[in-house]
């Protein structure tokens, strides 16, 4: 078992694992976010308050976390190790043989993407977990909630910057998944002719959908707030 984790296939596969993971877990909360777009933000209220009270979710929460730092571990580990054997470091040519700009720089975008997501989690779920939030109620105050979309759109709508930082991280994030989505597939043994160019142009259309929609939601509150 413990081959497993150190061998150089082990790490890569720990490294798609926890990836996949992370990208359903993307899907979910791009979906729940782009609530933010419609209505006076009562849908994104009763959204965000499921996802936050949910048992389920509970559950998720700490395997999310550790997915994420098990991630970050295991890609600074192959890259170190890496450099030191070659130094081109780790690259999965595409289907054509050509190595994208994306796949030579996995390291430097993963980086930038954890520091966005440290201003990100100080930004928002820091302040609702450790109750910075004021709540509202709803339905006759029979239910009272966070009222996340005022924390949201507050911050997107005072401070133009921060629409900056959560745009340029959308868009480091579809460039890392463009190259991250296929090469885990590839990792994970669908590595047939057929299927590369397959899984390539899914990546690229999971990357376009992740990018363009967190990109969006600051976007909106730019322009149109
Ligand atoms: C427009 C962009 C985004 C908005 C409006 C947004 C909004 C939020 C909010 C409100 C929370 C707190 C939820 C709670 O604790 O109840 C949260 C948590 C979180 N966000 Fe985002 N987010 C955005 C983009 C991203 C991106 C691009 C990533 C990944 C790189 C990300 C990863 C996370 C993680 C890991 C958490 C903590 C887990 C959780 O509470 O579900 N977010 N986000």
């Amino acid at each position: 078992m413990n081959g497993i984790f150190s061998s150089s296939l082990g790490k890569k596969l720990i490294m798609s694992i926890t990836g996949l993971f992370l990208m359903i877990f993307l899907l979910v909360h791009l979906t729940v976010n782009l609530m933010l777009l419609f209505g006076d933000g009562k849908l994104f209220n009763f959204a965000a308050n499921f996802m936050a009270t949910n048992q389920l979710i509970e559950v998720v929460e700490p395997v999310l976390a550790i997915g994420f730092i098990v991630h970050i571990i295991y890609a600074s580990i192959i890259t170190l190790l890496n450099q030191r054997t070659r130094p081109m470091g780790y690259i999965q040519t595409s289907s054509n043989g050509v190595t994208s700009w994306a796949s030579k720089n996995m390291y430097i975008l993963g980086g930038a993407i954890f520091i966005f997501l440290v201003i990100h989690l100080i930004n928002f779920f820091w302040k609702i977990k450790f109750g910075e939030v004021a709540t509202l109620s709803y339905d006759n105050g029979l239910t009272q909630m966070a009222d996340t979309y005022s924390l949201v759109s507050g911050l997107f709508i005072t401070y133009w910057w921060y629409d900056l930082i959560y745009i340029a991280g959308a868009l480091l994030l579809g460039f890392h998944l463009s190259h991250g989505f296929w090469s885990a597939f590839q990792t994970l043994g669908w590595n047939n002719k057929i299927w590369i160019k397959r899984l390539e142009i899914i990546a690229y259309i999971y990357a376009i959908i992740i990018a363009i929609g967190f990109t969006i939601i600051p976007l909106y509150f730019l322009i149109l707030k």
